[in-house]
């Protein structure tokens, strides 16, 4: 945890982040890290209890807002709350998944395809379209989509998944290269497997997790939520101020073979 006195600690004062899917795993990592170093963080998610309860154990310089990010009139209401509570917006992290759907292109239904590319991919795209305005009005700010490992290697059964976080990293190029000239970079970011409560749709605790996954990683074990969410507070701050149009694998060494 960061302590007062580290120098990290300001990193994000005076700033605003938003994150979606921000009440479980990962988002709330990120959540956590980016109020230890001084930011207002807007907790954008479905689960509007966990929201709820996230906040209260974060204090006041965090906002739970209720959204759906496949739907656009929702990511126009959350940044209408964001724009009448901070009146400016530096950060957004678009981590929202939809649960795990195991599928080859044969067995997963047309619906579950259009759901796991709704929430990952279009989710992206309304969360982008409506916050990049306001940061672009308060001179420019950073973008983090997460994708995963399997944007860049595959796996089996799960073709949709796979197919989403591609396309995550593509967007985020594609965006680079249209809102540089803003003041705005836009990187994604792709984990290995992380304990966070994804994984106990497969597995019945996460200790299980990381016999089964762990060795599949070059340093032996699954990632802890908070070392995503320091990977992704880099990319959000000025130290990753030449930083724009990548990808970060943080996948202890999942994609390197
Ligand atoms: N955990 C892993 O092993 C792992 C590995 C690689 C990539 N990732 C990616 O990291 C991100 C976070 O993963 P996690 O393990 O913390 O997932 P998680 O399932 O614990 O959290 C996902 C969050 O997204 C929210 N969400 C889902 N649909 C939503 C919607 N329509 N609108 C708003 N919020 C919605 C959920 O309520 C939840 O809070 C995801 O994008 C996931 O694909 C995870």
């Amino acid at each position: 945890m960061t302590s007062p006195s580290d120098p990290l600690a300001a990193r994000f004062a005076g700033k605003v982040i938003l994150i979606t899917g921000a009440t479980s795993g990962i988002g709330a990592a990120i959540a956590r890290r980016c109020l230890a170093e001084g930011a207002s963080v807007v907790c954008a998610d479905h689960a509007e209890d966990a929201a709820v309860n996230l906040v209260e154990e974060l204090g006041s310089r965090a906002l739970a807002v209720r959204c759906d990010v496949t739907d656009g009139r929702s990511m126009e209401r959350v940044l209408d709350t964001v724009r009448g509570r901070f009146g400016r917006l530096d950060g957004l992290v678009h981590n929202a998944a939809a649960p795990s759907l195991d599928g080859t292109v044969v067995d997963l239904s047309e619906e579950q395809w259009r759901r796991e590319l709704d929430v990952s991919l279009t989710g992206a795209f309304l969360a982008a379209k409506f916050a990049l305005p306001l940061m672009i009005s308060g001179g420019g700010g950073s973008v983090v989509l997460i994708a995963s490992q399997f944007a860049h290697v595959a796996t089996g059964k799960a073709v949709a998944y796979c197919a989403a976080k591609a396309g995550l990293v593509h967007l985020a190029k594609a965006m680079a290269v249209d809102h540089a000239g803003e003041g705005i970079r836009v990187n994604s970011l792709s984990p290995g497997a992380v304990a966070t409560p994804r994984l106990l749709q497969r597995w019945p605790d996460l200790e299980a997790a990381d016999r089964q996954l762990g060795p599949a990683h070059l340093l032996g074990r699954i990632a802890q939520p908070d070392e995503i969410a320091t990977a992704t507070a880099f990319l959000l701050s000025a130290d990753a101020s030449f930083v724009t149009g990548t990808d970060l694998l943080v996948d202890g060494g999942y994609a390197v073979r």
